[in-house]
């Protein structure tokens, strides 16, 4: 068993493990933090995204024995029923989502995405390599493309970006 030190959602925490266990596991199993879903725990679904020292990771695709000393953000610590985030509270406004299952992953996604655009990386999509990206439709389903929605609540989870962004969808 490792020992590993986690700082989740701004509380510390000590986490025995076998080195085996993805920081997913760690998160639902372990320390009973079931906001992060598993779909296909292939790294091919965006459901178990979370942040870790605020960029996002599939948290299926790694150990928790490799975040030793590692702040990650879940969508617990984005927000709760009284302090939406304001993606969270677009989502609802939009109805971005049906059965919710894919939704934690798809808002710890859009937050770090957001701030990926703020900083200036291009995508696929983007215009030009130089200057910030404009905050488009297509830039934004290009960035988020990770995240599947099997409801296919796609428009109104781009909706719900976009108003999160200050732009109006
Ligand atoms: S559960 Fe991790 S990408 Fe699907
Ligand atoms: S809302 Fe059902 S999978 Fe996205």
């Amino acid at each position: 068993m490792l020992r590993t030190e986690l700082l989740i959602n701004s509380q510390s925490c000590t986490l025995e493990s076998d080195e085996r266990t993805t920081l997913l596991d760690a998160l639902r199993n372990h320390l009973n933090m079931t906001g992060t879903k598993k779909g296909c725990d292939h790294g091919q679904c965006g459901a178990c995204t979370v942040l870790v020292n605020g960029r996002r990771i599939n948290s299926c695709l790694t150990l928790a024995c490799m975040h030793d000393g590692d702040e990650i953000t879940t969508i617990e610590g984005l927000g709760g029923p009284d302090d939406l985030s304001p993606l969270q509270a677009s989502f609802i406004k939009h109805d971005g989502f049906q059965c919710g299952y894919c939704t934690p992953g798809q808002i710890c996604s859009a937050t770090a995405m957001l701030k990926e655009v703020e900083d200036g990386w291009p995508s696929h999509v983007s215009e030009d390599v130089e200057g910030n990206p404009a905050l488009t439709e297509a830039e934004i389903s290009e960035r988020m493309s990770g995240n599947i929605c099997r409801c296919s609540a796609y428009p109104n989870i781009v909706n719900a970006i976009l108003e999160a962004a200050g732009k109006t969808p």
